[in-house]
């Protein structure tokens, strides 16, 4: 009763009330966010990640742009009926450099997060240029125009630099020469070496079949070939990888 007492007072005291209310929350808030300071990493570090290469972001953006992410995911949940499907479930560190991530939440269309390598790229400029020649049943809608586009080149240096400022480890030798290995990727006949230098395990190809033009085809197939193709799995030790 006594107790009981004592809590009327600060019920009839609306300042007093207020005050011992934000102690208390922030009591509860500390408890959550301080532990978070002293962890060296919430990602597990995985061998092979590495910074998307200049014609891969800017495929990534045009990803993006195009709202692939309303029919596909990027994210192989750990449940054994997707790791059938899609392969080796998605780890936080292959999505560390994403700005925004692209994890999705509706899957209208297959998950993507390892669509790299599984078809040529042929089959994919076939696809995006009309997907009911290759899957009659498709409701994916036609991407011709990307053929036809040029890509913007220009824009591609700053663009690294907007994802260095946010902490993706792109070095100045990178940046400097974001539009050179933009141009190199989609051109196996040049000297690609510089390219090759900077970035590990990258698919030199002529993406989208012209050899005349740099289009935003080029870019989102080297976007979509590189995707859940840089973790080598054979070296990565999963605990339990459901399979
Ligand atoms: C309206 C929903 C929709 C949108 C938007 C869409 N897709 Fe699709 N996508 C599908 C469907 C459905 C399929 C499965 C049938 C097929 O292969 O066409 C598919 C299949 C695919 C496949 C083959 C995947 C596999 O494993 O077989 C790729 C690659 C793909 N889409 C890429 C893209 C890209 C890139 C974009 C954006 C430029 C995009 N899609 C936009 C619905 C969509």
């Amino acid at each position: 009763m006594a107790l009981l007492d004592k809590h009327g007072v600060i019920e009839r005291n609306a300042s007093l009330l207020l005050v011992l209310s934000l102690v208390v929350v922030s009591i509860g808030g500390i408890v959550e966010v301080a532990p978070l300071f002293y962890l060296q990493n919430t990602i597990e570090k995985v061998e092979g990640m590495r910074p998307y290469t200049p014609l891969e972001l800017a495929g990534r953006d045009i990803y993006v742009r195009e709202g692939c992410y309303g029919c596909h995911s990027q994210m192989i949940r750990p449940f054994r009926d997707e790791v059938e499907r899609y392969g080796q479930y998605s780890l936080a560190a292959e999505s560390m450099y994403d700005h925004p991530f692209q994890w999705g939440s509706k899957r209208t269309g297959p998950d993507l997060a390892r669509v790299g390598d599984r078809y040529s790229s042929e089959w994919h400029v076939e696809h995006l240029n009309d997907p009911q020649a290759l899957v009659p049943e498709s409701i994916m809608p036609s991407y011709a125009f990307l053929a036809q586009t040029d890509l913007d080149s220009l824009a591609i240096g700053p663009h690294l630099i907007a994802n260095a400022v946010v902490g993706v480890p792109y070095t100045p030798e990178m940046i400097e020469n974001a539009q050179a290995d933009m141009v190199a990727q989609a051109s196996p006949n040049a000297d690609s070496s510089g390219l090759l230098e900077r970035y590990q395990n990258v698919r030199v190809e002529n993406f989208d079949g012209n050899d005349l033009r740099l289009t935003e085809m080029d870019a989102l197939v080297a976007y979509l070939q590189m995707l859940g193709t840089l973790v080598d799995f054979s070296a990565y030790d999963a605990k339990d990888n459901y399979r």
